[in-house]
């Protein structure tokens, strides 16, 4: 396992859709072993491959139990409902936005070793599931804001709504 540099925006590897994964071999492993790796050091609550630099679809995602599912070549297969709240990226540093997700949304992927499976998530993990989908076809968050705030001004937000 290893730490992978993840890329941040106006690198091209972050704007175009990638690839099916056809092989489910040693590489793939690799790649999703360093994905939740680099994830985990980063303290972040998804990673898609393209953020390492790597155009294939396959993304890890920390769910409401606190693990890290592996989906491999995931689509979204139904949608419930709505919710809106301040998503950033780790992309994206630093730069925090109000973007509208679905409240709970329903997947379909494959795992490492090619098997297919569903998985549900709400909340912040449906606001996951789409953020890490969405980079696979070369999307950001920052395309659903108009505006960005700073870590400090959304801390000073959250400080605000506590009070
Ligand atoms: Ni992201």
């Amino acid at each position: 396992m290893a730490l992978r540099t993840i890329l941040t925006d106006g690198d091209p590897a972050l704007h175009k859709a990638c690839r099916p994964v056809t092989n489910f071999d040693q590489r793939l492993h690799d790649l999703l072993d360093d994905l939740k790796e680099t994830l985990a050091n980063a303290n972040g609550a998804g990673l898609a491959a393209p953020q390492v630099g790597i155009l294939r679809r396959a993304v890890v995602v920390v769910d409401a139990e606190d693990n890290m599912l592996e989906l491999v070549n995931p689509e979204i297969i139904s949608q419930e409902g709505e919710q809106e709240g301040f998503e950033g990226c780790l992309s994206v540093p630093g730069r925090w936005g109000v973007v509208k997700r679905p409240m709970k949304v329903r997947v379909r992927a494959q795992d490492r070793d090619g098997n297919f499976f569903e998985a549900e998530g709400e909340e912040i993990v449906a606001r996951c599931f789409c953020h890490e989908i969405e980079h696979l076809d070369g999307h950001l968050f920052t395309e659903h804001t108009d505006r960005l705030y700073t870590t400090e001004e959304l801390d000073q937000m959250m400080e605000e709504q506590g009070e």
